[in-house]
C-alpha cells in the first residue's frame, strides 16, 4: 500500500544495499522509520519486541531471518540454532513456525554453499505468496460486504468493526481483515470502519487508524469497550478481524478482546467474520482454548501507554500507581460457534472442520 505517494511493503529485500528492511512499527503513527535487519539477533529482537508484528509478517520476517543467518553461516548447527532462536520469540502466531519449517525443509537437503541463495529466494516467495493470498482474501471478502451493501439503502455505508491491526502492516501487503475493506472502498462501495483502539499496545489506534487515514477510508477510533454498545444500537453491520492461529475445527485465536467482540456480535445478530491466509491454520490443533499457547507479555505494556507529547515527540507515560502489578495475556480464543465465516484465499468457509477441509483438502490431510 502507499505511504504518501510511495508504494511500500512492510518488509522487503533492498537489492542495492543487499539488506532486508522493515517499517519499524514501534514508532507509528507519529514517526515513519525504516530499519535494516542484519543478524539473527536483529530479527529475533524485531519479532519479540514488535518492530514487526501480525501473524503473516512475523512468518515473513522469520524467513528472511533464516536467509540472513545462512548468508553468515550455512551449517546445520546454525540452521537449527536459528530455527530455535526465532521460534522462541513469540509463541501464539502459527505462521512463525510454518515459515521456519518451510525454510528448514527446503534448506536441510541442500549443500551448504547453496543454502543462502535458496533461502533468500524462498523468503521472497513466502512474501509474494502472502501478498497474493491477502489480495484474494479481499476478493472473497468483498462479496460479503457487497451482500450487506445490497440490503442497505443506496449510498449508506457498510459499517465494519475491526480489532487490533490485521492490516497491511500485519502482513506483507493488503492485510487480511483490511483487504476486503480496501477493495470495497476502491470499488466505490461506501464503508465506514470502527477501529478498536486495542489495549494494551493500541495497534488499532496506532496502526489501523494510520492505515485507514492513509488510504482515505472513513473511520472512527473507538475505545475497546464501545463495540458492544454500538452493536446494540444497530450501528455495526459486520465485524471482520484477523487471527494468529485458527484450529482445524475453526476456533480462532486473535488479539486479546476479540472473544468479547464475538460474544457481543452473537448477542446482537451481527455477522462476525475472520480473515486469514491458509498458513494461519494449525491443522494439528482441534481445541483452541485448551491447546493454543497464549503469549503473556510484560505488564509494562498495561501500566504504560505511548503517544505523542505536546512537543511532538513520541513519549511514554505510566497510567497506574507505581506498585500496581499487571497481567498481560496478549491473545484469546473465539470458539468456532461464534464465527460466521472464515475468509480465506480460496473462498469463505464455515468455521468448522468440514468447512475448512472442503476448502483445503490437500492441507487437511
Ligand atoms: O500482537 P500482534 O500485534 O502481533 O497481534 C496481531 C493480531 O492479533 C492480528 O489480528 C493477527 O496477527 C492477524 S494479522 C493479519
Amino acid at each position: 500500500m502507499k505511504v504518501g505517494d510511495t508504494p511500500y511493503r512492510s518488509i522487503w529485500y533492498d537489492a542495492g544495499a543487499a539488506e532486508v528492511r522493515i517499517i519499524d512499527q514501534r514508532w507509528l503513527p507519529h514517526e515513519f522509520r525504516i530499519v535494516a535487519l542484519k543478524t539473527r539477533d536483529d530479527f529475533a529482537a524485531a519479532i519479540r519486541d514488535m518492530w514487526v508484528r501480525g501473524a503473516p509478517l512475523i512468518g515473513a520476517a522469520a524467513a528472511y531471518g533464516m536467509a540472513e543467518a545462512m548468508a553468515r553461516d550455512a551449517s546445520d548447527a546454525n540452521l537449527n540454532a536459528t530455527w530455535d532462536a526465532l521460534h522462541a520469540t513469540r509463541p501464539t502466531a502459527i505462521n512463525l513456525r510454518w515459515a521456519l519449517d518451510a525454510m528448514r525443509t527446503l534448506l536441510t537437503p541442500l549443500p551448504e554453499p547453496d543454502r543462502a541463495a535458496a533461502a533468500f529466494r524462498k523468503a521472497a516467495e513466502i512474501c509474494d505468496e502472502d501478498v497474493e493470498s491477502n489480495r484474494m482474501i479481499g476478493v472473497h471478502g468483498l462479496e460479503v460486504i457487497k451482500d450487506i451493501a445490497a440490503r442497505k439503502p443506496a449510498g449508506e455505508p457498510v459499517r465494519i468493526l475491526t480489532h487490533c491491526n490485521a492490516g497491511w502492516l500485519a502482513t506483507v501487503d493488503w492485510g487480511t481483515a483490511t483487504s476486503p475493506i480496501y477493495q470495497a472502498h476502491d470499488a466505490g462501495i461506501p464503508v465506514h470502519v470502527f477501529v478498536d483502539e486495542t489495549r494494551p499496545r493500541n495497534q488499532g489506534a496506532h496502526l489501523t487508524a494510520w492505515e485507514m487515514a492513509g488510504h482515505g477510508v472513513p473511520h472512527d477510533l473507538i475505545v475497546d469497550n464501545a463495540g458492544g454498545h454500538l452493536m446494540q444500537r444497530g450501528e455495526v453491520d459486520l465485524v471482520i478481524t484477523g487471527t494468529d492461529r485458527t484450529t482445524a475445527t475453526g476456533d480462532v485465536c486473535n488479539k486479546i478482546g476479540t472473544y468479547l467482540k464475538a460474544l457481543a456480535a452473537q448477542d446482537n445478530g451481527v455477522p462476525f467474520y475472520v480473515a486469514l491466509p491458509s498458513p494461519t491454520i494449525d491443522w494439528t490443533v482441534r481445541d483452541g482454548v485448551a491447546e493454543i499457547p497464549i503469549e503473556e507479555r510484560d505488564g509494562h505494556e498495561v501500566t504504560h501507554v505511548q503517544g505523542k507529547s505536546a512537543d511532538g515527540a513520541t513519549a511514554e507515560v505510566q497510567i497506574s500507581p507505581d506498585a500496581t502489578p499487571a497481567r498481560n495475556p496478549a491473545f484469546d480464543v473465539t470458539p468456532a460457534r461464534l464465527v460466521t465465516g472464515l475468509i480465506t484465499e480460496r473462498g469463505v468457509a464455515p468455521a468448522s472442520a468440514d468447512g475448512l477441509r472442503a476448502l483445503f483438502p490437500d492441507r487437511a490431510a
